[in-house]
Parts: structure tokens; C-alpha cells; sequence
């Protein structure tokens, strides 16, 4: 089996990409895929969708406007294999397999199980609970070995390699042991509330869109928190810094390349206690605003032609099925289903 390490991740098309999907893992997708040193598999995770309240209508928009978002960002369908779950079916019977390995012990420990059993308390599903199951599914279907996510999904990488040591003790070693990637910037926090994870979840006010226009990045960075009870580290300050670090990095590309003048001169301000909160967030609009400048253009763009989107991910669908059927008939002859 090839030695060469091989990417997975996967992104619900439960709504816009926000700075923190961005932040902790889409670019780091588009820097990994264009390092030319991986095979890279990029996947809009429908299924896993199903678990949550989204109506049939929205996830079917969705999963168009995510496909339309992710290559604006820089996804390349010629270098990456980029798809949608449903479109390969096996991601579902591998996960069955999977479930029968998998103690329900193991699964009642996971953090985004009880978080996420408390947002939809009055559907939790049996999907919600064996939903790590599908994601190892996901990863090892590829034989994926190293899966860029932000710091809220370590929990399910880990339970996707201890997936794949049950599944090689009871059958065969067949499996790769699995680890995530982490960016420097795991975890954005929601503007209004920042000892919290940005996320859709908490409403629109929390979380900035990579499709936001200027006016509305402005007006949402007004709002956002900077005040703090106690403590001396602000935690909705240290949020905007590290946005602005990010944002407005010198040349600004997707490697980094070192802190920018205005970041260093908010920092020193912080520091020495004269910052103004209201400039450091209009110097944040105006870097957020331009560095997804294209992004916005190239996603309005694509979405006129929602055929040719559609046919790009027909092609994705095709190449990850090869892979995703290979892997299906070794495992139905370990299991001695075939
Ligand atoms: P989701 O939108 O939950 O499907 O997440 C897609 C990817 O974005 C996953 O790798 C998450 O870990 C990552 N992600 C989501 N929210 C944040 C956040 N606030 N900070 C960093 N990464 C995040
Ligand atoms: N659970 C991930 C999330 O909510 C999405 C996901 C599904 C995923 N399958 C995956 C991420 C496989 C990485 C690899 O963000």
C-alpha cells in the first residue's frame, strides 16, 4: 500500500462558511491540496446533515451553495477529490460495519454528542449518536491518514483510529491509524459571546460569513463583545487580535507571512493600554472585507451556473468511488460477507 499520506475532511452543508470553518480548516484544505505532497479528499457530508434540524429544502440549496464556497476558497477539483457523501453510498455500509465494532461506551463519551444532544433536546437521534461512526467511515473508506479539522472534531479522530485498531483486532490490519491536523488558530470565538466556539448554531449576530459584504462584516464586528468581568485578558479582545493577525497578514496569503503593521500596532496599543476597541474592529472590517474580496466574486459567479457545479461534483463523486468500492470489497471478504 502506498506510503504517501492522504488527506480527509468533511464539512456539513448546514450553512455559509464562517471565519472559524475558514480559520480552523478550509485553509489549511487549500494550503495542504496545494503543497502538492498529498492526496487530498474534500467531502460536503450530507448524511451527517440528517442528524440536525435543517428542513430537506435548505440542505438541498445548501450543499450547492457549499460546493459553490469551497471552490471559491481555493478547493481545486483537479487536484483534490472533492464530493458529496450521499453520491457514494458505501460511506453508509462501511459505517454499519463500523457500528458493529464500536462500543456504545465509546460513543456516550463524546463532547459533541452531550453539546449537541442539549442545542436539538428534542431530537436526539440515533444518528447523532453513532455519527462519529459515519465520520471514521468517511476517513478510512479513503484510507485517510491525516484528516485538518479545528480542534472541536480531535475527539472523533481519535475515536477514528480507535475504530480502526477494533475493526484490525477482530478481522484484519487493514486500516491506517489516523491523526488530525490542527491550524494555528483551532478555535475562533463567537463575536458576542467569546468564551464560545463561533458557530451558526448560536445565531447569526456570533459569526462572520465569508460571503458577508463589507457593510454587514462592519456592522456585526460593531456589536461584537470586548468587555470582560474580571480577568485582565479580555477573551472577545483576544479574539478580534488574533482575527486581525490572521486577516491581515503581511501579503496576506494562505501560508501567513508574519505579523502585519496594523496588527503590531493594535498589539502594542493593547499592551501599553491605550487601545481604542472601536478602531481595532473598523481596521478588522476593512481586512476581512478585502481579504475575502475575490472570494466573494469567484462564489457569486459559480452559483449563476449551478449545472456546472453539480457536474464538478458528478466528477468528484466518480473518482472517490473507485477508491470507496475497492475498499468496500476488501472489507466484505475480512468480514466474510462476500
Ligand atoms: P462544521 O461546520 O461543524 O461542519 O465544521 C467544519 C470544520 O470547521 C470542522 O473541521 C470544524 O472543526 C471547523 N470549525 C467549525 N467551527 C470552528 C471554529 N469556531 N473555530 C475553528 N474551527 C472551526
Ligand atoms: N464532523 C465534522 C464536523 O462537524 C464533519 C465531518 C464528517 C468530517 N466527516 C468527516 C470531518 C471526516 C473530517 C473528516 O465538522
Amino acid at each position: 500500500m502506498t506510503k504517501k499520506k492522504i488527506i480527509y475532511s468533511g464539512i456539513q452543508p448546514t450553512g455559509n462558511l464562517h471565519i472559524g470553518n475558514y480559520l480552523g480548516a478550509v485553509k489549511n484544505w487549500v494550503a495542504l491540496q496545494n503543497s502538492g505532497e498529498y492526496e487530498c479528499h474534500f467531502c460536503i457530508v450530507d448524511y451527517h446533515s440528517l442528524t440536525g434540524n435543517i428542513s430537506a429544502k435548505d440542505r438541498h440549496d445548501q450543499i450547492i451553495r457549499t460546493a459553490a464556497e469551497l471552490l471559491a476558497a481555493g478547493i481545486d477539483p483537479e487536484k483534490s477529490v472533492f464530493y458529496v457523501q450521499s453520491h457514494v453510498p458505501e460511506h453508509t455500509e462501511l459505517a454499519w460495519i463500523f457500528n458493529t465494532v464500536t462500543p456504545i461506551a465509546e460513543l456516550e463519551r463524546m463532547t459533541q454528542f452531550k453539546d449537541k444532544s442539549q442545542v436539538q433536546a428534542k431530537n436526539i437521534n440515533a444518528g447523532l449518536f453513532t455519527y462519529p461512526v459515519l465520520q471514521a467511515a468517511d476517513i478510512l473508506l479513503y484510507h485517510g491518514t491525516h484528516v485538518p479539522v479545528g480542534v472541536d472534531q480531535v475527539q472523533h479522530v481519535e475515536l477514528t483510529r480507535d475504530v480502526a485498531r477494533w475493526f484490525n483486532k477482530k478481522y484484519d490490519k487493514y486500516f491506517p491509524e489516523t491523526k488530525a491536523l490542527l491550524t494555528e488558530i483551532p478555535k475562533v470565538m463567537s463575536l458576542l459571546e467569546p468564551v464560545k466556539k463561533m458557530s451558526k448554531s448560536l445565531g447569526e449576530g456570533h459569526v462572520i460569513e465569508l460571503a458577508d459584504e463589507p457593510e454587514v462584516v462592519e456592522k456585526k464586528l460593531k456589536k461584537a463583545v470586548t468587555a470582560t468581568e474580571g480577568g485582565d485578558k479580555a477573551p472577545g479582545v483576544e479574539n478580534l487580535l488574533t482575527l486581525l493577525e490572521q486577516f491581515s497578514a503581511q501579503g496576506g496569503s494562505a501560508l501567513g507571512g508574519g505579523a502585519s503593521d496594523v496588527y503590531n500596532k493594535f498589539k502594542e496599543s493593547q499592551e501599553d493600554g491605550s487601545i481604542r476597541y472601536g478602531d481595532l474592529k473598523s481596521a478588522l472590517s476593512q481586512e476581512i472585507a478585502n481579504y475575502f474580496a475575490d472570494f466573494r466574486t469567484k462564489r457569486n459567479e459559480l452559483l449563476e451556473d449551478h449545472d456546472k457545479i453539480a457536474e464538478i461534483l458528478m466528477s468528484g463523486a466518480k473518482k472517490a468511488s473507485k477508491t470507496a468500492m475497492e475498499t468496500m470489497e476488501d472489507v466484505r471478504k475480512m468480514v466474510g460477507i462476500r
